[in-house]
């Protein structure tokens, strides 16, 4: 059973107010809060098996060592990806692009190449690709996108060609909300041999991912996205594939053999994770996984959906809000203008009223760009969200209203 009051006492800080007004957080896109289990799991292993993993011959490094990999399983099983290998643990969405982008691009391509980009994704799915493009001297070209911020097919099978090797694309937008279809974007892509990476740092909290059905060759996901914590993310990717990528970042744990003449690399997955890796952090991402499934995804959608309904209804029938999507997205997620009043100024006095959202180019410039506005406030709702701080939200976006007209 959903109970939505039982599931919003497991998340302490949602509990909390500010000048007596309680919180309402609506910047789930950007970060979500934490369950305790999430923050409990963390406090254990720090206070009971603190220890590094991979390399002591004791027992808290045995059980450190275990929990590690068991979040590997967790991970495996919440993507439906076919081996625990092609599971890979970074620091989030940001380092796993960028491994991607060093270790594997020049494994297909060669001067003159081409990268296609859809042009509504965030930095991080832009700014790597272009930085190795630079160096490998491979020209980046971008899909164009339909009005709600989808990838526009017949762009995309027009610009497919030989020369193109790789496709970066996100799985649902972070400023329209709206999924792409990743399955039938493979498909296209394979057929000319070209690789797909698909960024799936919004998506990955909203709907069941199923890796095999996608056929995607690289995806990737922070954790602090989908309820655990910062500084950890995962790359999958498939294992001819990473077999054949560089590792990005080079030193202990992800070796075999050392000697000052030549150093050899160590199997899937541990020739990408060098170094002491963030720990506590996969382990805690393992039990954030957990408690998504045991919520249960299709349980969070119903939820989302209403949410969703009512703030798409309510939202686009405020007079003065202009919309930054012409269609009702696939997630959650809201971005939107006052008539005359800079976004900042929108944050700034919801933040007053206690309410959180995310304000400017939320990251994405371009996109932002060819919306043709300087920025938006963006509303990003999640399962813990109520109907209730809909119409709250709504109600202070009203009196914000007020608050601007009388200022003219
Ligand atoms: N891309 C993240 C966001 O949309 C940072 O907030």
């Amino acid at each position: 059973m959903f109970n939505l009051n039982q599931i919003r006492l497991d998340f302490p800080i949602l509990n909390s107010t500010r000048n007596n007004q309680p919180l309402v957080y609506f910047d789930n896109a950007a970060t979500t809060q934490k369950p305790k289990i999430v923050i409990d799991t963390i406090s254990d292993f720090y206070s009971n098996y603190n220890s590094n993993i991979q390399r002591g011959m004791y027992f808290l490094a045995d059980r450190a060592t275990t929990e590690f990999e068991k979040s590997r399983r967790v991970v495996r099983k919440f993507l439906n990806a076919q081996l625990k290998e092609e599971i890979i643990f970074t620091s989030g969405t940001t380092q796993s692009i960028n491994m991607v982008a060093f270790g594997f691009l020049n494994t297909v391509s060669s001067a003159g190449d081409e990268v296609l980009i859809g042009e509504m994704e965030h930095h991080a799915n832009i700014v790597p690709w272009q930085v190795i493009c630079d160096k490998l001297k491979l020209k980046i070209v971008t899909i164009k996108c339909c009005e709600n911020g989808k990838i526009d097919i017949w762009d995309l099978k027009n610009k497919m060609n030989s020369k193109v090797k790789l496709l970066a694309v996100q799985q649902t937008s972070n400023i329209t909300g709206h999924e792409n279809n990743i399955k039938e974007i493979c498909n296209l892509a394979q057929k000319q041999n070209i690789k797909v990476f698909v960024d799936g740092a919004q998506s990955v909290s909203h709907k069941p991912i199923n890796l095999q059905d996608l056929n995607c060759d690289f995806f990737s996901f922070s954790g602090h996205k989908c309820f655990g914590p910062t500084g950890v993310g995962v790359l999958y990717g498939k294992k001819e594939l990473l077999l054949k990528m560089e590792p990005f970042m080079f030193g202990g744990n992800m070796i075999d053999l050392v000697s000052f003449s030549k150093s050899t690399w160590g199997k899937l997955p541990y020739k990408f994770e060098a170094g002491t890796v963030n720990i506590a952090g996969v382990i805690g991402l393992g039990a954030a996984l957990k408690y998504i499934l045991s919520l249960g995804l299709n349980n969070i959608q119903k939820q989302e959906d209403l949410l969703k309904e009512k703030m798409w209804e309510e939202l686009g029938a405020a007079k003065n809000v202009v919309m930054g999507l012409t269609k009702k997205p696939d997630s959650p997620i809201f971005s939107f203008n006052i008539k005359s009043t800079h976004s900042y100024d929108v944050g700034s006095l919801l933040d007053e009223m206690n309410i959180c959202v995310r304000t400017g180019h939320l990251c994405a410039q371009p996109a932002i760009k060819s919306l043709g506005v300087s920025g938006f406030v963006r509303a990003s709702l999640c399962f813990y969200n109520t109907e209730e701080e809909v119409s709250v939200f709504i109600s202070a976006l009203k009196r914000i209203m007020k608050i601007v007209n009388n200022g003219n």
